[in-house]
């Protein structure tokens, strides 16, 4: 009875939507979704530096499902439908609003770079910052009134996106403050989801490690894709960890391996 059994489609035949720096988007089993396949590719400044980490995409895929899972959850609009298997998930299908939506909570990165801010030091307020996402240019910063006056999101929109950044960012905050993590900063992207006649701004793309600054409360590790950018290694171990303290790996686990599993 072979004919029965679920046949797995290779990533070959299926018809790919698009190739990005660490995940690929195929055409979904029903018109309107989409499956994202997460990649072991690491890539930072603008890909300049590029390495593959056994067992990136899937650490990624189930952090991010989780996230996912409690943002829709406490309702927040996303594309996220369901986990598929250990590297893909079924979205659905949006039109993505060309910009990289970073909030700050803690002095780092490129904004310690840009005003000579300490990393590390508290911010007096969170801060939502706007990227125009273009490779060619280097995903340069923008204001708002780029972004309104090129059409990129209009103004209603983009009060929208600024709504849903400060709600991820307060349920971000609590979630890994209560598995001893400070979220120093992390990047979303939005798209418009078309539900007949009516648009919604929704969170999508994917919120993980490589998309947020994590540091541990007690040491201020950096458990995220800094690890990779300052070529300080470990960046697997620490990917596990923020997954073991979210529980969603049991101890033990080994993504290299076999993949994590779900705690039941
Ligand atoms: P930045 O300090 O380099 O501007 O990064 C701010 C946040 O955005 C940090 O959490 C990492 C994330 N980020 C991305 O997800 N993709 C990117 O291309 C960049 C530059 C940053």
């Amino acid at each position: 009875m072979d004919f029965l059994k679920p046949r797995y489609i290779p990533m070959k035949s299926r018809r790919r939507i698009y190739e990005g720096k660490a995940k690929v988007l195929f055409e979904g089993p029903e018109p309107g979704t989409l499956v994202q396949h997460f990649k072991d590719d690491a890539t930072a400044f603008n890909a300049k530096k590029h390495d593959v980490i056994d067992g990136k995409g899937v650490l990624n895929n189930r952090i991010s499902e989780y996230v996912f899972l409690q943002l829709n959850s406490i309702g927040v609009p996303t594309h996220f439908i369901k986990r598929l298997n250990m590297r893909e998930q079924l979205i659905r299908e949006v039109e993505i609003i060309p910009l990289e939506v970073v909030v700050r909570n803690v002095a780092a990165g490129s904004l310690s770079q840009r005003l000579g801010l300490d990393e590390g030091m508290p911010l007096p307020r969170s801060i939502i910052e706007f990227y125009y996402k273009n490779d060619a240019l280097n995903d340069p910063m923008v204001s708002e009134e780029h972004i309104t006056a090129f059409g990129w999101a209009t103004p209603q929109e983009l009060d929208d996106i600024m709504a849903l950044a400060i709600r991820v960012n307060d349920f971000l905050t609590g979630l890994f403050l209560g598995v001893g993590i400070r979220l120093v900063d992390f990047k979303m992207e939005c798209g418009r989801l078309y539900e007949g006649d009516m648009m919604r701004i929704v969170v999508a793309d994917e919120i993980s490690p490589d998309s947020c600054r994590l540091w541990d409360i007690k040491s201020n590790d950096k458990m995220d894709k800094d690890r990779f950018r300052r070529d300080m290694g470990g960046l697997i171990e620490a990917y596990s960890e923020v997954a073991r303290r979210l529980g969603i790996l049991t101890e033990g686990d080994n993504p290299k391996a076999e993949g994590p599993k779900l705690v039941q």
